[in-house]
């Protein structure tokens, strides 16, 4: 593309570059569990799920949270990257993503004391007596602490220092194997009350020794899994971390201007973006903690970007390309990362792209659609109709 062609296409679509990958357009599909794995494989779903949005024009298509252990999932439907059986699946995922000219990123997590859960739509809850007669046996998740997520829920067992070491290496172990599947992204999870994001907030890291107590203590768990991480996964390669930006919920948990600490010392040790998502500490994830109006966490991420200094990722609720370019545009995030509104239009970026001006040559669609799109939208503009259908006569 030419420079005139980018002084002409809205901040949106305009590449990006981090570190030695290029971000062709500032779309990020967000990561959404799909719970239609079976022990951790992926399979024919993942990739024409995970491939229509690539057709659909996100730049880069990130996966739901990957298991870095097998007791990190949160049910039995989550993917896995324990083991180097689980490449080939993921890779087969990539090897589309990238035919179609888009980034593969991947999130890898642990669950912590959010794991052995029942898929999204069987609960949400841990699992049941129900789930155990088809198979789908509770296990013992792990916490910081021995403190359960909420009622009803598994007591977690409290992880030791040797736990901590070995799971560090788990995570590392991920990375590496995710650079083995051609991934070229990685998000690590550190949000939602999964197992990072429990370390940090003081509602559920009650230890009291290193990993634990002050701030200090409880973002030392993050800063070495990112470590570890930066160390096995390519230098060229960007690192993403999600954050709750803010446990929230009015309690002294975990806050933005904790974030505006964690967010330079991530980058200190080459992390490239911040995602900046919020909540799911404690109670219905579904529920959550903050007012959810249109872009409700925008404003963490022009925080972080603009007085911590590190480029973000916004996330929540971000609609229509209007409210996505004015992001970019005015400098409140580098990336945005569309989740719902996907599922409800998994063609968004394509759809945006036609609202912020018209696209003649329908640059982000692929051949076989363009060149008959030209063709129809020049005979549809002589009868005043757009390629969306609609009057231009309104
Ligand atoms: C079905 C579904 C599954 C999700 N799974 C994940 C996940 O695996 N990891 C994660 O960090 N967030 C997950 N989220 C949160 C989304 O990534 C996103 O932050 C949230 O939905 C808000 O963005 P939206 O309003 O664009 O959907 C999930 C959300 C949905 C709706």
């Amino acid at each position: 593309m030419s420079a005139a062609d980018i002084k002409n296409i809205p901040a949106l679509f305009s590449p990006l570059k981090v570190r030695g990958i290029t971000f062709p357009n500032r779309l990020v599909l967000a990561p959404m569990m799909q719970y239609q794995s079976i022990n951790g494989f992926a399979n024919d779903w993942h990739l024409v799920h995970y491939g229509k949005f690539a057709l659909g024009g996100f730049g880069t298509v990130m996966t739901e949270v990957v298991a870095v252990q097998e007791r990190g999932r949160i049910s039995y439907g989550d993917l896995g990257l324990w083991s180097d059986d689980h490449i080939p699946g993921l890779k087969r995922c990539v090897d589309f993503l990238h035919g179609q000219g888009a980034l593969a990123a991947i999130q890898l997590g642990h669950a912590g004391r959010k794991a052995s859960t029942q898929r999204a739509w069987e609960g949400p809850g841990p699992l049941t007596e129900v789930e155990a007669q088809r198979g789908e046996k509770p296990w013992t998740p792990v916490g910081p602490t021995n403190i359960p997520f909420d009622q009803g829920y598994q007591v977690p067992e409290a992880l030791s220092i040797a736990d901590i070491e070995r799971l560090v290496q788990h995570y590392a172990e991920a990375a590496s194997r995710a650079d083995q599947a051609g991934f070229d992204v990685i998000e690590i999870h550190g949000a939602h009350g999964y197992l990072i994001s429990s370390f940090l907030s003081p509602l559920t890291n009650k230890r009291t020794d290193a990993y634990g107590g002050d701030l200090q203590g409880r973002m030392r768990f993050a800063l070495e899994v990112a470590r570890a991480m930066r160390a096995s996964w390519p230098s060229h390669k960007p690192l993403f971390f999600r954050i709750s930006a803010e446990d929230g919920g009015g309690q002294a948990g975990w806050g933005i201007q904790d974030s505006l600490i964690i967010a330079p010392l991530l980058e200190a040790i080459g992390v490239d973006i911040i995602d900046c998502s919020s909540g799911g500490i404690q109670g219905s994830s579904t529920l959550g903690n903050t007012t959810r109006g249109p872009g409700y966490q925008v404003p963490f991420a022009e925080k972080i970007k603009n007085e911590a200094k590190v480029p973000t990722m916004a996330v929540g609720l971000i609609l229509n390309g209007k409210q996505a370019e004015d992001i970019i545009h005015s400098g409140k995030a580098d990336l945005i990362a569309i989740g719902r509104q996907g599922l409800y239009d998994p063609f968004w970026p394509l759809h945006a792209r036609q609202e912020l001006g018209p696209d003649p040559e329908f640059i982000g669609y692929e051949e076989p659609s363009a060149w008959w799109l030209k063709r129809r939208a020049a005979s549809l503009a002589q009868i005043g109709i757009s390629p969306a259908g609609e009057s231009e006569n309104k």
